[in-house]
């Protein structure tokens, strides 16, 4: 059985990412930038985001793999690019989560390669503890989180919960000492109406 442990409700992630949207906002006045949003975990993340910028901006989507259930491999595969010259442009990656870096740091060198006239990351989780990577930082992040596997919003465990609203934990075994915390997720999925 897997129990979820809410993490960060729905009010606290859309307050915070209504902050990014203003520091991007700030930041590229003036400008068009295309964001690009990194499937499937950043979906959420990019569409709450994206209706609170308020200047000039495109859209484009990728997808890279480079992580299979819990363990990351350290390779990446960029499953779907970008099918359009980018030379020039200022580009805003947004993305779910960093956890060692290897990810973002491959997505990154495969970005500069089209000779962009910038590259900024956006995530909205960061989990520092677990950096390999270290000449990565984020230009913009929601939130910073300790070393746990969290699901929701978008982020899933082998393809599952991305459909939770807001992220959780995800832990193996009931933990008595958080009792009332521990949600089955077959309740939270009933709860939320969500199947
Ligand atoms: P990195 O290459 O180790 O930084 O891994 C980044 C990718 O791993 C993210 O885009 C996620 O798809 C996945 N990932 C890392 N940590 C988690 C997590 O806690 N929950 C869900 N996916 C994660
Ligand atoms: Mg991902």
């Amino acid at each position: 059985m897997e129990y979820l442990k809410p993490m960060i409700d729905e009010e606290t992630l859309k307050a915070r990412i209504q902050e990014l949207a203003v520091q991007i906002n700030n930041d590229y006045k003036g400008k068009n930038p295309i964001l690009i949003c990194i499937l499937k975990g950043a979906i959420y993340f990019f569409t709450d985001l994206t209706k609170n910028i308020n200047i000039d901006c495109e859209f484009d989507f990728m997808r890279i793999s480079s992580y299979e259930g819990e363990k990351s491999t350290g390779q990446i595969e960029i499953k779907i690019d970008l099918d359009r010259n980018v030379e020039g442009r200022d580009l805003i990656i947004v993305e779910d989560i960093i956890d060692t870096g290897k990810s973002l740091s491959g997505l990154i060198k495969h970005l500069e390669k089209k000779k962009p006239n910038s590259i900024k990351l956006c995530v909205l989780l960061d989990k520092p503890d677990r950096r390999e990577v270290h000449d990565i930082n984020p230009d913009y992040t929601g939130f910073i989180i300790p070393n746990e596997f969290v699901v929701g919003y978008g982020l899933d465990y082998d393809e599952k919960y991305r459909n939770i609203p807001c992220v959780n934990c995800i832990i193996k075994e009931k933990d008595d000492d958080l009792d009332n915390n521990n949600i089955n997720i077959k309740s939270l999925v009933n709860k939320n109406n969500l199947h």
